[in-house]
């Protein structure tokens, strides 16, 4: 039996996980803990691995070596759909709404993807739609949003299937700084019902509000991790990620 399996296991979990592109590491031997409800931030410079990371935890790619595991439970050989509807969600840093259905109709897909009766899945709908903000843009096509709303949009989708643990890459990237603080807010809503987060995002203010651990990737490897404020103070994490070349001196 495993050491952590069953109800003590932590909600999602990497070891020793690796993928290769040709000649490059794009994630090098990554081990990471999410705990149960806890929301943990994942930063480093563009090509960090950041995004890779997130396409072998959620399935989208195979790894070169390494394994997941979900509650204690080994998924490294699952498809993206069995882990999707095993409770792991994601979001994704270029959203993809179906342009031509409503916001309503997008998150109503997810609904019943999960199985939900059409009953039960539009009531889902609305209570999501809702809880992100986007009551007044329900009927509105996807290609009609704005960024802002595209983002509000992928996390009602993603919160359709009922999620344990959600992925979420740069929430706030490409969106207007007055949209900020009210994506911050959702994010944290969603944290307070008990979902595990893992956060990718570049913007550091965020971040800190949003995650009480940080884990800093560079070059596909965690080279720092630790509670948010003392990682994002460290010298070498400022130099790499800020481009306070002068930390480092
Ligand atoms: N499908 C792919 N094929 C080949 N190389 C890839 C592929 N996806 C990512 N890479 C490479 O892997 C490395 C990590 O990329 P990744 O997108 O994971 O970084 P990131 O940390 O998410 O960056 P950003 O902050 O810009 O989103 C980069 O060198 C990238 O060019
Ligand atoms: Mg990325």
């Amino acid at each position: 039996m495993a050491a952590n399996s069953g109800e003590d296991a932590p909600a999602l979990e990497a070891r020793g996980l690796s993928k290769v592109f040709g000649g490059v590491h794009a994630v090098d031997a990554m081990d990471l803990t999410v705990g149960r409800g806890e929301a943990v931030g994942i930063i480093g410079p563009n090509g960090a691995g950041k995004t890779t990371l997130f396409n072998l935890l959620a399935g989208s790619l195979q790894p070169t070596g390494g394994q997941v595991l979900l509650r204690g439970a080994d998924i490294t050989s699952w498809s993206a759909d069995r882990r999707c509807r095993s409770g792991l969600a994601r979001t994704f840093q270029v959203t993809l709404p179906f342009d031509d259905l409503t916001v309503f109709e997008n998150v109503l897909v997810g609904a019943l993807v999960r199985g939900e009766t059409w009953a039960a899945a539009e009531r889902l709908a609305i209570e999501l739609i809702e809880h992100v903000g986007l009551s007044h843009a329900a009927a509105r096509a996807g290609s009609q949003l704005s960024t802002g709303q595209r983002k509000r949009l992928e996390l009602a989708r993603a919160l359709s299937t009922s999620p344990s643990v959600l992925l979420l890459d740069e929430v706030t990237g490409g969106v207007d700084q007055a949209s900020v603080p009210g994506l911050i807010d959702v994010v944290r809503r969603i944290g307070q019902t008990g979902v595990s987060l893992v956060i990718i995002e570049h913007n550091m203010t965020v971040i800190q509000e949003l995650a009480t651990r940080l884990v800093f990737m560079h070059q596909g490897r965690k080279i720092a991790e630790g509670p948010a404020g003392e990682v994002a103070a460290r010298r070498d994490v400022r130099a790499l990620y800020l481009g306070e070349h002068d930390a480092a001196a």
